[in-house]
């Protein structure tokens, strides 16, 4: 199995706070990798260092050899690697379709000016841009509402929106930000689903969540970490079995019993 990226001794300090610390690891091409920890172990900033949201303080991102840990967020999206957010970034006012458009446009060759400006380059790309998008709205199980404004879609629709949207760039290594985050229980099991159905077409896919649970019955492996440090890495298996990750969620519920009794 080849590795699709490497990062390695990931430092990331925001003045005094150390939010990752001397992490390293691999996601190999092919796979489903999990990133797990409890809240404030430093997933966030973990995630945002892969997607190029802000430079590692120290360490190296490698990506099918190349270094892009000081690379712009477009330049690490047009070597393959496609994300969506935690806190959903859609554009209210805009149709399903428009917005998995929108997507697509960082992509192309004449980009979204020559787009909006509708120059004849930009004509022929709209409609294989349309053709595509219109792909990935199916794909994801969206195409009964692709001309309903995203602002009037419950939760559900909107995560699977970002992931067609983020599809939408053909990438080879798509980033999951809490994907399930406040989705119900069957949302969640149709979410594991589809995420399983993107990595049969050979996309590669590393997911942060803070719920064990999608993260064990998807995830081919799975990275721990505790404090900014990694604490952990194997199978969902030997994840659940490990004593460390078991004592860093434990003392995280001790944690959330004293604040609703203090
Ligand atoms: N922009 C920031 N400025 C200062 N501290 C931050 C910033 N982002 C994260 N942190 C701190 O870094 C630690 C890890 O945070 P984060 O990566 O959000 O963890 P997680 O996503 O696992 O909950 C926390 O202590 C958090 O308060
Ligand atoms: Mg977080």
């Amino acid at each position: 199995m080849r590795n699709l990226l490497e990062a390695h001794g990931l430092t990331k300090s925001f003045g005094g706070v150390v939010a990752n610390r001397d992490v390293s690891f691999t996601l190999e091409e092919g796979l489903i990798v999990g990133l797990i920890g409890p809240n404030g172990a430093g997933k966030s900033t973990m995630f945002n260092m892969l997607s190029a949201v802000f430079p590692p303080t120290t360490g190296e991102i490698k990506y099918k050899g190349q270094r892009i840990e000081k690379m712009s967020s477009y330049k690490v999206c047009e070597l393959g690697i496609s994300r969506t957010f935690q806190n959903l970034q859609v554009f209210k006012n805009m149709s399903v379709l428009e917005n998995v458009m929108v997507g697509h446009h960082s992509r192309t060759k004449s980009g979204m000016l020559a787009a909006a400006l509708r120059f004849p380059s930009a004509k022929k790309e709209e409609k294989i841009i349309l053709e595509a998008a219109m792909e990935q709205i199916k794909f994801v199980g969206l195409e009964d509402l692709y001309d309903v404004n995203a602002g009037s879609l419950p939760l559900g629709k909107l995560r699977l929106l970002e992931l067609a949207r983020a599809l939408a760039t053909k990438p080879e290594l798509l980033l999951l930000d809490e994907i399930a985050a406040g989705l119900n229980h069957i949302e969640t099991l149709e979410m594991s689903e589809l995420i399983k159905r993107i990595r049969n077409k050979g996309i590669s896919i590393f997911v942060v969540e803070h719920d064990m649970d999608l993260v064990m019955g998807i995830c081919d492996k799975i990275i721990v970490l505790d404090q900014g440090m990694k604490i952990a890495e194997g199978t969902p298996k030997e994840i659940q079995n490990n004593e460390k990750v078991i004592a860093a969620y434990l003392g995280e519920e001790a944690e959330e019993k004293v604040e609703v009794i203090g």
